[in-house]
């Protein structure tokens, strides 16, 4: 397997693990077989499978050692964060551990964030079917006596609470900056000395971004905007509330964390290494492979699966197989069937780059080819493999990795062929020569013949 990945350019990588799309069982399925569902259905599945093995790592350093913990969650969803934080007091052997979930699960988002993934969540909040799902995961991970809900606005019962009573506190809720701010206030009062404020969605700091299109973005309430300096896509509220409530923190992927020490607060020194993906989410997490003709390929699992990297969410147009092998042949297939379906609607060639001794300059891929002209109009994007290895063969094709390489192979064959028709030459001018000679010493007889006869 390795050998392949390797072949293809390909690499496992933890760090890209991205949002999964379709689990290796349904959300039917889990809730008949009392199994966690962190799926697409439901948007369940909420953050890249990276972060909670951060978030993970973060709550083993900031809670080990502790005989009892208190924990506050604001904004739980299905409960993939609380379960993560659940998991990590259960693996630490605290026997005295609560964790309180503050959730309106109520649909928060307005018309404005139209994107579909916000709608959805609309949805299951306004049908209540995530906050049941929420109880479904929690009870199937074994956490009932662990978890406390509170189905309420963090802004309605975070003030109600005592001061310094959390050890650690997770805001995942709103993510308007008037929100964040108010819930960041709201933990900086109520968790103990020595303890951690831990949250998520920030994928950018101030001094990353471009400050007029943030100011603006602020300004408008904008959930999610793409950074024009960085490329990136992040939410300005949470950025704008965290980095003016702290200066001095840490963050990474999108996870921030900030600890309590007398009255000031620092990034704690993270020793994170050897990060998992917590155990109820493994069903769910895609392992990245790379990228194999315009495909993002992943591992779920046992299986394989492919997404066309122009439409990474579109997932009726995932493919799926055993083996990464069989993948990849599949999408070699595809590829191929798509590359003659594009030449028979476009016709001819559009990717020549110049004609040099009779060659067309192609480059493709990455890749530069030179196609004989002899050969007439020839769509390397209808080619397989196979096809370009005879033509080369023939002579007719040659490749390289850059346009000068492809240039010295299509002199070399010019200049091979030259000689071959040299030598053709030669050898039909010494045959013209021969026949000449015997034709000449043939009249030369006849003629001392002639005269003989005379
Ligand atoms: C991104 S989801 C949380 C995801 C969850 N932490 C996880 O990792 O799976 C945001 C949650 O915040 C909740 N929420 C929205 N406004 C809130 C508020 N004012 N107070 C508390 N929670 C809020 C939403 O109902 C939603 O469940």
């Amino acid at each position: 397997m390795e050998s392949w990945i390797l072949d293809l350019g390909l690499e496992r990588s933890l760090d890209n693990t991205r949002i999964a799309i379709e689990p290796l069982y349904s959300l039917a399925e889990a809730l008949e077989a009392g199994k966690p569902y962190f799926g697409r259905r439901l948007s369940a599945f909420q953050s890249p499978p990276i972060r909670y093995a951060l978030l993970a790592g973060v709550a083993i350093d900031a809670l080990k050692g502790k005989p009892k913990i208190r924990v506050l969650e604001i904004g739980s969803w299905a409960g993939a964060s609380s379960i993560t934080l659940g998991t990590v007091i259960r693996t630490l052997g605290i026997a005295d551990g609560v964790i309180t979930c503050v959730d309106p699960w109520e649909p928060y988002f307005v018309p404005g964030d139209a994107a579909m993934h916000y709608k959805s969540m609309n949805v299951a909040a306004g049908t209540g079917a995530i906050q049941q799902l929420f109880h479904h995961n929690i009870r199937a991970c074994g956490l009932v006596g662990m978890v406390e809900v509170i189905k309420a606005g963090a802004q309605d019962v975070l003030p109600s609470f005592a001061a310094e009573s959390f050890d650690f506190i997770y805001i995942d809720g709103s993510h308007k900056k008037e929100d964040v701010s108010h819930d960041i206030e709201q933990a900086m009062r109520l968790v103990r000395d020595g303890g951690t404020i831990c949250g998520d969605d920030l994928e950018l700091v101030k001094g990353e971004i471009d400050e007029a299109t943030h100011r603006d973005a602020v300004a408008r309430n904008v959930d999610y905007v793409a950074d024009p300096r960085t490329g990136a896509s992040y939410h300005p509220g949470v950025t704008e509330a965290v980095c003016s409530a702290f200066v001095d923190l840490w963050h990474d992927k999108g996870l921030w964390c900030v600890k309590r020490s007398g009255g000031e607060w620092h990034a704690p020194v993270m020793p994170i290494k050897d990060l998992d993906i917590p155990v109820h989410l493994q069903h769910t997490a895609e392992i990245p492979y790379g990228v194999f003709k315009g495909h993002e390929l992943f591992q779920l699992g046992e299986r394989f699966v492919a997404y066309p990297v122009s439409q990474p969410l579109w997932f009726q147009n995932r493919l799926v197989q055993r083996s990464l092998e069989d993948l990849v042949l599949m999408i070699d297939a595809i590829d191929c069937i798509d590359r003659r379906r594009a030449s028979r609607e476009t016709g001819c060639p559009k990717l020549i780059v110049e004609g040099y001794c009779g060659f067309n300059i192609v480059q493709y891929n990455n890749g530069w080819y030179g196609f004989d002209q002899a050969l007439g109009p020839t769509d390397i994007r209808t080619l397989v493999e196979s096809e370009i290895e005879v033509m080369k063969c023939k002579g007719s094709c040659v490749s390289g990795i850059s346009i000068d390489d492809v240039k010295m192979e299509v002199l070399r064959i010019v200049m091979e062929q030259q000689d071959r028709k040299l030598s053709v030459f030669q050898t039909e001018v010494g045959d013209l020569n021969q026949a000449f000679r015997e034709v000449s010493s043939k009249a030369d007889f006849d003629s001392s013949l002639h005269r003989k006869r005379a």
